[in-house]
């Protein structure tokens, strides 16, 4: 029997993937619901070629396209958060894969849960925010979260067959991004076209940046404790350039796990779309000929402090994963805008660490307060320092 498939952010780099990816399995996935937030051209072009049975959009103006330009389609269009929770209840639909970017993911992820769907989750974000609350809450209502990100990806793969008790710690890998081999004082020149061009991955905007700035492997970090329950010391980042090895697992008897593959990812996408299956044709052959050359090596976190301050945020815990995410989020806004440089970007997500309300014992509501006090806090940082 065919899955019914949620794709929500299918105008972004993830979505537009998922789609290639599920389009060469027509007889697996019937595609129920698309969702996109700004980008009225590819969310019509998406629904006149996949026709999925409904499409919501999230914001207005492109809504108002959207529909003006798609009356008499088959699919449903709807718009905004509500119609998108509400959709996420119906029974048709039992994968959910989320690839919205940032803070907005927290809110369809939660639902998803609450509705017992099997979740592809790609938005790291909502875990970083609320992981303490979301994972009791997935496996008090039976569900599976599978992860897309290439680095949990190949942890998930590596932990399959093993016992809790014999893993030691994972080390996820970092390319380092464009700006590995960059001397710290060159940081002050960085503009968005650079820190965009990121040497192996092709990926959305802020996620580009987050890799440039290393956050993004912070933000992996923290997500790694919660989906595979770890404590924090057991999580290390090593650089590998390559981007070959996903990421490892070392177990108690000294052994070590890796998962090898191109960076496409396609791979990840396909392997959750799949779980607990394998897909019987691939999309590319890895060749340990045409990779020779894996090299390894130390985080600079002087350099890239951003890693150092997400260490910090996931040993306090609280509400700090949170002040991290958002203050992030709203430097890298800032930072594509021109308004604020990158080499700023951990001095806002420090000062807002240090000067926003530490909650050891947050609840869901105090996650969603946090965040949105630390936007505006961090917006009015920004108006004042520059
Ligand atoms: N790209 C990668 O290779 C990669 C790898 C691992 C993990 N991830 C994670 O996956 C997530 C998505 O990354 P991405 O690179 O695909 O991002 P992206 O290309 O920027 O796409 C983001 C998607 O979210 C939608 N969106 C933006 N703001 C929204 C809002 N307020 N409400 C609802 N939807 C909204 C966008 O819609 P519009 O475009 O229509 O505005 C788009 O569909 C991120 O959390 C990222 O860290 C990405």
């Amino acid at each position: 029997m065919k899955k019914g498939l949620a794709i929500l952010g299918s105008t972004g780099s993830i979505g537009t993937q998922a789609l290639q990816v599920i389009s060469a399995w027509p007889d697996l996935f019937c595609l129920e619901l698309i969702s996109g937030h700004s980008n009225a051209e590819l969310l019509l072009s998406q629904i006149e070629q996949f026709r999925p049975k409904y499409a919501v959009i999230t914001e207005e103006r492109a809504y108002k396209k959207v529909s003006k330009s798609l009356s008499g389609s088959t699919t449903n269009i709807l718009f905004g958060e509500e119609n998108l929770l509400q959709l996420l209840e119906i029974q048709e639909i039992d994968t959910v894969l989320i690839a919205i970017v940032g803070f907005a993911g927290l809110k369809p992820l939660i639902h998803s849960i609450q509705y017992h769907k099997k979740i592809l989750l790609a938005n790291k974000e909502s875990l970083v925010i609320a992981g303490e609350y979301i994972m009791p809450l997935a496996k008090k209502n039976n569900c599976n979260i599978i992860p897309i990100d290439s680095e949990h990806s190949a942890i998930f793969q590596c932990l399959i067959g093993e016992e809790k008790n014999t893993l030691k710690k994972v080390i996820l890998t970092a390319s380092g991004g464009p700006f590995l081999n960059y001397d710290i004082d060159k940081f002050k020149l960085i503009k968005p076209e650079k820190a965009l061009n990121h040497p192996i991955w092709k990926m959305g905007k802020k996620v580009s940046v987050d890799s440039a700035s290393l956050m993004n492997k912070g933000l992996e970090v923290i997500e790694a404790r919660w989906l595979f329950g770890l404590r924090p010391n057991q999580i290390n980042v090593i650089i590998h350039p390559q981007s070959v090895i996903h990421s490892l697992v070392q177990f108690t008897d000294g052994s070590l796990k890796a998962q090898l593959s191109e960076a496409d990812m396609r791979l990840p996408i396909q392997y959750a779309l799949h779980y607990p299956n394998r897909a019987k044709k691939s999309l590319s052959q890895f060749s340990l000929i045409d990779n020779t050359e894996l090299t390894f090596q130390q985080v600079d976190r002087k350099k890239f402090r951003n890693l150092a301050l997400a260490f910090n945020a996931m040993e306090k815990g609280g509400n700090l994963p949170a002040i991290l995410s958002a203050a992030n989020e709203v430097a890298v806004q800032e930072f594509l805008n021109g308004r604020w440089p990158f080499y700023r970007i951990p001095e806002l997500v420090e000062e807002m660490m240090n000067h926003q309300l530490f909650i050891s014992e947050p609840d869901l509501q105090t996650y969603y307060e946090t965040t949105k006090k630390c936007f505006a806090d961090s917006e009015a940082y920004i108006r004042k320092h520059t």
